[in-house]
C-alpha cells in the first residue's frame, strides 16, 4: 500500500473523519443486529501484536475482522521473535508484507511510531503508555448514541492523567467539547497533548469542581498496565479522586458515566456509580467492536 493511513492518535484523523466513523459505527451496529452479512474484507488479514494484556481490544478486533469477512492473528511476545529481541522495525517490515493491517498494543508510544514508520500497511494503536485512541472512538460513539452530539458539552475526567486522559484531551480538540481534568499534582496529562489541544481543557485539583454540571464523567484505573509496582502508593494518592455518588451529584442530572474497563470497584469508582443509573459502560465496551469495524473499513477500503 502506498502511504498507508495510520491511526496512532485521534489527531491522525480530521474531525470530519472522526464524525464519519462514529456515524458508520452506528450503521454497522444496526446491520449486525439484523444479522446482515457484510464482508468487504474477505481474505484480508489483521496482525494483532499484544505486548500487554487485553480482553476487549483483542476480542473486538478479532470478532470485527471475522464479521467483515477477514481474519485476525494474535501475536504475543511470549511466542513470537519480538519477545526474543527481534527489532520492532524488522518485525514491522516482515509482518506488513504478509498482513493487510496491524494493530499494536505496547508500552512506549515510540514503539508504535517506529512500527508504523516501517510498515507498508496501516497501523492501529491498540493502546500505548501515551494514548488509547480506539477506546475514544467507542466512547464518542456511546455518547452520541445516548445523548447526541458531544460538541459544546462538558466532560469531567477524574483521576490519573494517563493514556486515556491524553486521548480525551485530543478528542476535546477534535470534537470541540470542554474537558475538566481533576488529578493530583504530578499526575497531569502529557504536556505535549495539553499544548496542542489545551484551549479546550482545564487541569484542576478538586474533583467536585471538575464534575460541576458535567454531561459526561469519566475515570480509569489508578495504576495502568506497567505501573503495578506503584499500586499501593497510587491508591493513597488517588483516594480523593474516587468517582462516587457525591461526584455524580455535582454533575448534570442526565450525566453519563464511562470507564474503559477493566474497573476496580470501590477504588477509582464505587459500585453504586459503575452499576448505577448513569453508567453506560457496557454499551461503551460493546462499541469497541462497531467503531473498530468502521475504522478497519475506513483504513482498508476507504469507506
Ligand atoms: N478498554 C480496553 O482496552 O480493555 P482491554 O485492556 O481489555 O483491551
Ligand atoms: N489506563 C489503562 C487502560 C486499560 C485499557 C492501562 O493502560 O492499563
Amino acid at each position: 500500500m502506498k502511504n498507508p493511513r495510520h491511526f496512532l492518535s485521534l489527531l491522525d484523523l480530521t474531525p470530519g473523519e472522526i464524525r464519519g466513523l462514529i456515524a458508520r459505527a452506528g450503521e454497522l451496529k444496526a446491520m449486525q443486529a439484523r444479522h446482515e452479512v457484510y464482508e468487504p474484507l474477505k481474505n484480508w488479514s489483521l496482525g494483532m501484536v499484544f505486548e500487554k494484556s487485553s480482553t476487549r481490544t483483542r476480542v473486538s478486533f478479532e470478532v470485527g475482522m471475522t464479521q467483515l469477512g477477514g481474519h485476525a492473528i494474535f501475536l504475543s511476545p511470549n511466542d513470537t521473535q519480538l519477545g526474543r529481541g527481534e527489532p520492532i522495525e524488522d518485525s514491522a517490515r516482515v509482518l506488513s508484507r504478509m498482513v493487510d493491517v496491524v494493530m499494536i498494543r505496547t508500552f512506549a508510544h515510540d514503539r508504535v511510531r517506529r512500527f508504523a514508520e516501517h510498515s507498508r500497511v496501516p497501523v492501529i494503536n491498540g493502546l500505548s503508555d501515551l494514548l488509547h485512541p480506539c477506546q475514544l472512538l467507542a466512547d464518542l460513539q456511546t455518547y452520541f448514541e445516548h445523548r447526541g452530539d458531544i460538541a459544546g458539552k462538558r466532560v469531567a475526567w477524574i483521576g490519573d492523567g494517563n493514556n486515556m486522559c491524553n486521548s480525551y484531551v485530543e478528542a476535546a480538540r477534535q470534537l470541540d467539547f470542554s474537558l475538566n481534568i481533576a488529578c493530583p499534582p504530578g499526575y497531569e496529562p502529557s504536556a505535549e497533548a495539553l499544548e496542542t489541544c489545551g484551549k479546550h481543557c482545564s487541569v484542576m485539583r478538586d474533583p467536585m469542581q471538575a464534575a460541576q454540571d458535567a454531561d459526561l464523567v469519566v475515570t480509569d484505573v489508578w495504576a495502568s498496565m506497567g505501573q503495578e509496582s506503584e499500586q499501593a502508593q497510587r491508591r493513597d494518592i488517588f483516594t480523593p479522586y474516587q468517582v462516587n455518588n457525591a461526584i455524580m451529584e455535582q454533575a448534570a442530572p442526565d450525566a453519563v458515566f464511562m470507564h474503559c474497563l477493566p474497573a476496580h470497584r470501590e477504588e477509582e469508582v464505587t459500585a453504586s456509580v459503575i452499576d448505577g443509573p448513569h453508567s453506560v459502560v457496557w454499551d461503551e465496551a460493546e462499541n469497541r467492536l462497531h467503531s473498530q469495524k468502521a475504522l478497519l473499513e475506513f483504513l482498508l477500503v476507504g469507506k
